[in-house]
């Protein structure tokens, strides 16, 4: 409803849009790339019709500048708890303070990004949306919320934008839909495959990198890019579609009363499939959002679930669905006479999970090399299994295959001057793309000086790739190394313990010039690991508070802090 709301409005608007050629300014705020991509996409699009198109990073937008856009077009995802991206802080927090100007009835509009299982939803866009009103701005289009599957509503948003810009009739929007569809390639074109046209990668080596009485499992995958035509950076992701575990689906599909070879229709989409292979390939079935037990509780009004949605408090609610599954919700109510179909259209297309790609192209050629750890945990009274992870660990041996694509992370980059000094900090799998970086610089030859921080539980059974950095370090690939295991000792050392006791070495590195990279964990290990960035700044910089965030910034602006963090 939304959407279509978006279209009508943009198309009643289009009527009395001023002529061509128009201005406009497009930011975006991106994590993993997302927003960057469709960022890209709309300014080709835009340009096509004529208008001249000015498309930044909101870091990289000189926000003096703002009062002089004509029209802005915002698009930017939300992370964790409702934290905007990295290169979106320091202009959401300029839009929020008094700094900010008044935009007079500056035409602009929003997309966000976020996922609908988590409370803050596309938090950051909405906040974007609601303060440029506050400022004066008016909405050329409504704003389009996203969920993981954003394709459809962005698209959408899209021709909404397109339609108020001029030439774009609702004939020439759906057209340019039609155009923008991966799987409609046009003849002589180049077939590319992408997120919504995964490769079938073949599997070359799925190996376990933790040694004899880990309590952990990380696997080490290996696959085939043969001639997709597939290409990376390093620093860039490698999206997997994996498969549910197959005993869920079987429960899952017991519980409901349901039979497996019944014919469905695919959520969001007009094919037909088993419900056992629906389930198993095509459905998102371990995450119960708020937006989805809503409307499933509508296809049984009886069973008890709409009058406890309705009498129940959100933070009930979210308590009740956090960690819980649909078969969960398939064993706590009575879904009898509710069909497989009618069920299954509610569901989210199954998400493809993004890995850190740890190996360079140049190294390895061909070949895309994954750092997986295992997740599995107790919760409500059983275990819980990561999809992705279980599926690449049980089901992935040489020889399958498994649907990939590339997503480039443009916020994660090796310096391009190969002079230059690099320091890493990946504990865990955060570990993976350093690898890639490594590779890479020993491929080229760089002359520039590296630094690693990495960390884990034990020295003896959890320290992933240890023979590489070793032979890295007799080579002079890799300057130093230090290394934290965490539960080798009584008291807990972690990777921001080993930079504090050389934060005299790391400052020098620094003021040389030297780009910062932390992968892995962000809601602790990477919040923690600012912190001791900014204690070392002011500690050995002698700065205070507001001068050691403002370096760390200037760092971010000039791309010498970048963080690659889930
Ligand atoms: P722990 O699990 O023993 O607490 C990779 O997961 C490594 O990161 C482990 O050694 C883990 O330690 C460590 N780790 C956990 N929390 C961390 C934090 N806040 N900062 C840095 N490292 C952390």
């Amino acid at each position: 409803e939304q959407v279509a709301a978006a279209l009508q409005e943009a198309e009643a608007q289009a009527a009395s849009a001023p002529a061509a050629p128009q201005e406009v300014t497009v930011l975006f705020g991106s994590q993993t790339g997302n927003s960057h991509k469709l960022a890209k996409k709309l300014s080709g699009r835009l340009q096509d019709q004529g208008a001249q198109v000015t498309l930044s990073a909101m870091i990289d937008f000189k926000p003096n500048t703002l009062k002089k856009v004509q029209h802005l077009v915002i698009i930017v995802s939300t992370h964790g708890e409702g934290d905007p991206p990295d290169n979106a802080i320091s202009f959401y927090e300029f839009l929020h303070s008094k700094r900010a100007p008044q935009l007079e009835g500056m035409p602009f509009t929003v997309l966000a990004l976020g996922d609908t299982s988590y409370e803050l939803f596309c938090k950051t866009g909405r906040d974007f949306d609601q303060r440029l009103e506050e400022l004066g701005g008016k909405r050329l289009a409504p704003r389009v919320d996203c969920d993981v599957d954003y394709d459809e509503s962005a698209e959408n948003w899209m021709a909404g934008v397109l339609a108020y810009f001029g030439q774009a009739s609702a004939s020439a929007s759906a057209q340019t839909s039609k155009a923008a569809d991966p799987s409609a390639v046009g003849a002589g074109q180049l077939t590319e495959y992408s997120r919504s046209r995964p490769f079938q990668a073949d599997v070359l080596e799925n190996l376990n990198l933790n040694g004899r009485g880990s309590e952990q499992e990380t696997r080490h995958l290996e696959l085939a890019l043969a001639d997709s035509g597939l290409r990376y950076e390093p620093g860039d992701s490698l999206g997997i579609y994996p498969r549910n575990h197959p005993r869920l689906v079987d429960e899952l599909i017991e519980a409901m009363g349901w039979q497996s070879d019944v014919r469905v229709v695919l959520p969001k989409s007009t094919e037909e499939r088993s419900l056992k292979e629906a389930l198993t390939s095509h459905c998102e079935i371990t995450v119960l959002t708020k937006p989805l037990i809503e409307q499933v509780a509508e296809l049984a009004p009886g069973n008890g679930l709409k009058d406890w949605l309705l009498s129940s408090e959100e933070q009930d609610i979210r308590a009740y669905l956090k960690g819980r599954d649909l078969l969960d919700l398939a064993q706590d109510y009575d879904w009898t006479g509710v069909t497989a179909n009618s069920f299954v259209s509610l569901l989210r297309k199954m998400p493809p999970r993004l890995y850190s790609i740890a190996s360079s192209l140049k190294s390895f050629p061909e070949e895309v090399h994954l750092t997986i750890r295992n997740v599995r945990y107790e919760a409500h009274g059983r275990v819980r299994y990561g999809v992705c992870s279980t599926f690449v660990s049980e089901q992935l041996e040489p020889g399958e295959t498994v649907p990939v694509f590339v997503q480039d992370n443009p916020n994660f980059k090796l310096p391009s001057n190969p002079d230059t000094p690099v320091i890493m900090i990946g504990p865990g799998t955060g570990v993976a793309p350093f690898r890639a970086f490594l590779g890479e610089r020993e491929e080229l030859g760089a002359e520039g000086k590296t630094w690693l921080f990495y960390g884990d539980r034990h020295f003896s059974s959890d320290f992933l790739y240890q023979v590489e950095w070793q032979r890295w370090l007799k080579e002079g690939v890799l300057t130093r190394m230090d290394v934290a295991f965490s539960r080798d000792t009584e008291q807990k050392v972690y990777v921001q313990h080993r930079m504090m006791e050389k934060s005299k070495e790391l400052y020098q590195w620094i003021e040389e010039g030297a780009a910062v990279y932390v992968c892995g964990d962000e809601k602790k290990m990477a919040h923690d690991v600012q912190a001791a960035l900014i204690a070392i700044l002011k500690q050995e910089g002698g700065l205070g508070d507001e001068d050691a965030a403002a370096y760390l910034t200037k760092m971010q602006q000039e791309k010498r802090y970048q963080r690659d963090v889930y």
